[in-house]
């Protein structure tokens, strides 16, 4: 029987006169988190990404979950205080300092909002579109995203992006140095990417400043619990749960997680929909941020990766949870 079904201490009264049925407590949340931990936490598959040299020495073991109410309350189990690269979660959150900036629609019109089908940092499907990066999470489309925020140089370009996660983690964030240099040493297929779109005039400030920027909002070092404030935020309407700032307008939300849900998980994606029906974004990192609308926020992470770059334990705790509670946006 799922949580939410469970008939908590009135919900067969409150049912009865017509009222909503209670949202989960804390204490069921902190149980479904620990059972989730408990279940994958020995699954021994997948590896670290190794394209960027330093995520293969991250330790495989590592792995956690977090959980951020709508109430700011915050459930933790296993190695939520670990730091790790926030990687392609980021994009996410640059895409909402663009829609803040310069309106939604200048995402749909400049990069599109459409699923490739292909891997996040597919070349073809950029050659095979109108010229258009797709969608703001693949490689392509966030560059370009990166590259349509109103900056002068790549100084301001950076402090808006750093800005913005900040006020949606709620804390202090710092790029981690060593992953940002083997990133930076190794990044010849987005500076490549970022030329074809600059070419096809799709790209909206020099190249290599932006994808220089974008590496380093990939850097960014993030815990659980932080990256589950950062989703909170979504989850609650635009408004950071914990400080209470609003982070993005309210009716950009839908919006945003219209594009988590159909690409989040790149070409993985629906099977995502259909194991989670969450929309959520994922790192190579190894952290993967869900969004329950209007409720909460449910990260794992872990580093071994899948064939798509998704954390297998991440992924597996998330649907594990989901289904529990019952909260997937597809269900009544
Ligand atoms: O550009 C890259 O390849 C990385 N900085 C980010 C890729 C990533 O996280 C893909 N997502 N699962």
């Amino acid at each position: 029987m799922k949580l939410r079904q469970v008939p908590l201490q009135c919900v067969s009264l409150v049912a009865s006169i017509g009222m909503a049925v209670a949202a989960p407590s804390v204490e069921q949340l902190q149980k479904v988190a620990e059972a989730a931990h408990a279940k994958f936490k020995d699954l021994d598959e997948g590896k670290n990404a190794d394209y960027i040299p330093a995520l293969a020495e991250v330790p495989s073991e590592l792995f956690g979950i977090a959980i951020v109410t709508n109430n700011g309350d915050v459930i933790k189990v296993g190695d939520t205080d670990a730091v790790y690269s926030i990687q392609s979660c980021s994009k996410v959150f640059t895409m909402c300092l663009v829609m803040n900036e310069s309106g939604a629609n200048s995402v749909l019109t400049k990069i599109n909002v459409e699923p490739t089908g292909e891997a996040f940092n597919s070349v073809r499907a950029i050659e095979e579109g109108d010229g258009r990066a797709d969608n703001p999470f693949v490689n392509a489309g966030a560059i370009a995203t990166v590259s349509m925020i109103k900056a002068k140089d790549a100084e301001e370009r950076w402090q808006k992006i750093i800005d913005t996660y900040e006020a949606f983690a709620g804390s202090k964030l710092t790029v981690l140095p060593d992953i940002y240099k083997s990133e930076a040493e190794t990044n010849f297929r987005n500076r490549g990417i970022a030329h074809i779109l600059y070419n096809s005039g799709n790209l909206f400030c020099d190249p290599l400043e932006a994808t220089e920027v974008y590496t380093k909002q990939c850097s960014v070092g993030v815990n659980t619990e932080q990256l589950a404030v950062m989703g909170g935020t979504l989850a609650n309407g635009g408004v950071n749960p914990v400080t209470k700032k609003r982070c993005l307008p309210e009716e950009m939300v839908p919006q945003v997680l219209a594009v988590m849900t159909m690409n989040g998980f790149y070409d993985g994606s629906g099977q995502w929909a259909w194991k989670a029906g969450l929309p959520a974004k994922t790192g190579v990192g190894g952290g993967i941020v869900a969004v329950v609308p209007g409720e909460m926020a449910i990260v794992g992470f872990s580093p071994p990766l899948d064939e798509y770059g998704n954390s297998i334990r991440a992924q597996k705790a998330i649907e594990y949870i989901s289904q529990e509670l019952g909260v997937s946006i597809f269900e009544d």
